[in-house]
Order: C-alpha cells, then sequence, then structure tokens
C-alpha cells in the first residue's frame, strides 16, 4: 500500500493502526483513522514533523554529491521545522497569504479562467481533445503565487520541472540512475534559488530582514515553490476528473443548489493531492494501543482519514455540504496545518464555478495517471473530447 493508498477502498481490511515495512526494509506505522491522525497532527511534541521532507528511498552517494555540489540543504523552515523559529517563518508566510490578499487576487483569477476556459470550449466544439492539466490546472496556482509572494524570474516550465523533480526525489520509489538525474535537476533548480533569496524582494527580504540565515531563506523559499503550487495544479486535475462522473453535482451548480465552495470540500474530502503526510515519534509512545518506538516513521494516511464513518455521514459519495463533509484532514491540523489553504480554495472554488460546464457531455480520452507516491498524486495529462 505504501506507495498508491489513494487506490485503496474504503472497505479495504485495515486495522487502525498498522506497522508496514514495506520498501527498502523501513519500518513505517500507518495511522488510518480520523481521530488517531488528528491525535498525531495536534501533537507536535510527541509526534515531531522532523521527518517531513526526508526522502522516503535514501539519496544514495553519487546523488548526494551532485545536491551538495549545488550546496542544496533542506535546514528545518516550515512543515519540517519543530524548533523555536517555526512561528516566525509561518507568520511572516502567513502575513504574505493574508486572507484579504488572498481574496484580492479572485477577480483576476476569475478573468483569466474565463478566457482559459473560452478557449477550451471553442476547440472542443470543434471537435478536438483538450488537456485540463496543460490547458487550465497547470500553472494557475504558480501565476497566482507569483502575484502573492515575488518569486524567482524564472520560465513556468522550469518551475513546474523542478517541483514535480522534488517530489519524485523526496517521496517516490526510485533506483539509483533516477535518483542521480532527479539531483541533478532539482539541484540546479536550487542555485537559482540561492541567488534569488540573497538579493529577491517580497518574502525573501522578509525573511532576511528577521535574521534568518541564507539557507533558511532558501529552505522556506523551496517548500513554497513546491508545497504552493504544485500540491493546487493536482488537486485542481484530481477534481475536474472526478467531477466528469458527478452529473448530478454538475447539474447542482449550473442551478444554483450546489455551491462550489462545498464542491470543492468534498473534493479535498475524496480526492486529497496529498494523500499521506509524515511525522516522527520523539519518545517511546503508544497509537491507538499500539506501541510506537522513538524514532518510528509515521505515515498519517489523510486520505483515508477523510472517508472514516465517524466523521461523514456517506463517505464514498460526492455529496456537497453532507453532514463532515468539512472535517476531512486534506490540510492537516495543528501548529502546522496548511497556511495556504485559504488560498488553494479560494483557486479550486474558481475553477470549479468556471470550468465545471466544460464537462457536460464530454467523454474522457485520457484520465490522469498517478505514479508510485508515498504522499503526492501528481497526476498528468487529463484529456476529454465532446460526445
Ligand atoms: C489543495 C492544495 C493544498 C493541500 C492539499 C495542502 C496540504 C498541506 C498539508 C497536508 C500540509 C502539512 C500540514 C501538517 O503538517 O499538519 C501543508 C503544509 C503547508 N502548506 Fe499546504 N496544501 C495545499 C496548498 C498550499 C498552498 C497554495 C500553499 C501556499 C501558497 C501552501 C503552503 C503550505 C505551507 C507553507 C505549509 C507548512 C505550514 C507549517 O509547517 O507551518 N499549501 N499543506
Amino acid at each position: 500500500m505504501l506507495f498508491r493508498g489513494w487506490g485503496e477502498s474504503v472497505d479495504g481490511r485495515w486495522p487502525d493502526v498498522a506497522v508496514v515495512a514495506d520498501h527498502v526494509g523501513v519500518d513505517h506505522v500507518v495511522v488510518t483513522r480520523h481521530a488517531l491522525v488528528r491525535q498525531v497532527l495536534a501533537d507536535p511534541v510527541t509526534w515531531r514533523p522532523d521527518n517531513a521532507l526526508d526522502a522516503v528511498t535514501p539519496v544514495p552517494v553519487a546523488a548526494l554529491r551532485v545536491l551538495a555540489g549545488h550546496r542544496f540543504r533542506l535546514p528545518p523552515t516550515l512543515a519540517n521545522n519543530s524548533s523555536a523559529s517555526h512561528p516566525g517563518i509561518r507568520a511572516l508566510v502567513a502575513e504574505a497569504l493574508h486572507p484579504d490578499r488572498v481574496a484580492a487576487q479572485q477577480p483576476w483569477l476569475t478573468a483569466l479562467v474565463r478566457r482559459r476556459v473560452d478557449r477550451l470550449a471553442a476547440a472542443l466544439d470543434a471537435g478536438e481533445p483538450v488537456d485540463l492539466y496543460a490547458g487550465l490546472a497547470a500553472d494557475l496556482p504558480l501565476l497566482v503565487l507569483a502575484r502573492l509572494v515575488e518569486l524567482p524570474d524564472a520560465p513556468v516550465d522550469a518551475v513546474k520541472d523542478f517541483a514535480r523533480a522534488a517530489l519524485e526525489l523526496f517521496w517516490a520509489p526510485l533506483d539509483a540512475d533516477r535518483q542521480l538525474t532527479l539531483a541533478t535537476q532539482v539541484g540546479r533548480f536550487h542555485t537559482v534559488l540561492r541567488e534569488f533569496a540573497a538579493t529577491g524582494g517580497g518574502l525573501a527580504a522578509a525573511l532576511r530582514a528577521a535574521g534568518h540565515s541564507p539557507d533558511v531563506v532558501v529552505g522556506a523559499l523551496f517548500f513554497l515553490l513546491v508545497a504552493g503550487q504544485e500540491t493546487t495544479s493536482q488537486f485542481l486535475t484530481l477534481l475536474l476528473h472526478r467531477l466528469t462522473a458527478e452529473p448530478a453535482v454538475r447539474a447542482g451548480l449550473r442551478g444554483g443548489t450546489v455551491a462550489a465552495a462545498d464542491v470543492v470540500e468534498e473534493g479535498l474530502r475524496l480526492e486529497p493531492p496529498i494523500v499521506t503526510w509524515r511525522r516522527v515519534a520523539a519518545v517511546d509512545a503508544t497509537l491507538g494501543g499500539t506501541a510506537v518506538a522513538a524514532g518510528t516513521s509515521v505515515v498519517l494516511w489523510l486520505a483515508r482519514a477523510g472517508r472514516d464513518p465517524e466523521v461523514v455521514a456517506a463517505p464514498a459519495r460526492f455529496d456537497p455540504g453532507q453532514r463532515g463533509s468539512r472535517r476531512h484532514l486534506a490540510f492537516g491540523a495543528g501548529a502546522h496545518r496548511c497556511v495556504g489553504a485559504q488560498l488553494a480554495r479560494m483557486e479550486a472554488a474558481v475553477v470549479v464555478a468556471e470550468a465545471a460546464p466544460l464537462l457536460d457531455g464530454v467523454t474522457v480520452v485520457r484520465p490522469p495517471w498517478c505514479p508510485d507516491n508515498l504522499t503526492f498524486r501528481m497526476p498528468d495529462a487529463f484529456v476529454i473530447r465532446r460526445g
């Protein structure tokens, strides 16, 4: 299961807490129940976030050398930071993503999505297949992020390639050759980030002004560039794909009886782009009756927690607004809860409202394919055509 958790059925026979060692001989403790996942997330002292960005497949020496050649380091900054510096760094990021600043982007994003939807609709009308990943979901979150936070002046494709390479390098099962290729790609972009961290404005300048070291500024930007756009691109793709199979939901959107915001919450619950997130036991502890030794990697199965019958009335049904729909843990919880949740929700609501009509009367030519990965779904092309 470790790498394809989203493929497991809700009824699969999984205990509340299970010990699995199905990758490079490492024992991971997998937590499935909503209450237990929440309990872990709410207690970052017993269950520390330090391993959040650790490579699932240990990086071999040759690839480490490549990374070191680019002075690549990931010090504790945001998701992997249990030190005293976390609240300050988080506060600076939260300021850049303040709800008022997010809301101010909505009209611009709506206009952009509308233009794209018009173009995609014209292509569909002309009988052409369209790729909703490439044509809509892939770059929108990055474009919005760039308006909120000054980013390095790099082409969109370069940032996307880097982000996907990073997600593969740190969360996928890999062989040594692939690790070397990915380390080269990630390392190269890291050099760009390091230059920007030293001279850039916006968040980079704010972090520098707060006295953070160059490594911390680079580390925070690295995480934000990945977490702040790739996750949402993936979510938009998965949600649009899911909506092709939910005609009643689309009819509700059309008729005004279903709110886009509620569709987004059900999407996050049933199609989260981040299916698991990790913590590490700081001390010998017990979880749901299972002993967990200090140092154990704890894999929180967020996707499954969203389908826990104890929190949601109809776990497998896409039913916007149903009781418990918003209680998913797609954004984590507690001190490290996603700072970009409001932004992601706004972006997804705009895309649902504007793009759902495109899905009426279409056939899925190619559903998005998701590679093996512990945490990220990473869907690729999603192609539809009329008829
Ligand atoms: C659908 C899209 C997204 C999903 C599902 C998602 C999910 C998550 C999850 C599961 C965590 C870990 C939470 C924890 O440890 O409790 C997280 C952390 C974080 N996310 Fe997101 N995220 C999304 C979009 C974004 C966006 C758009 C941004 C910023 C532009 C962002 C920035 C962050 C940051 C900075 C953290 C670290 C917070 C901290 O440690 O204090 N995320 N996110």
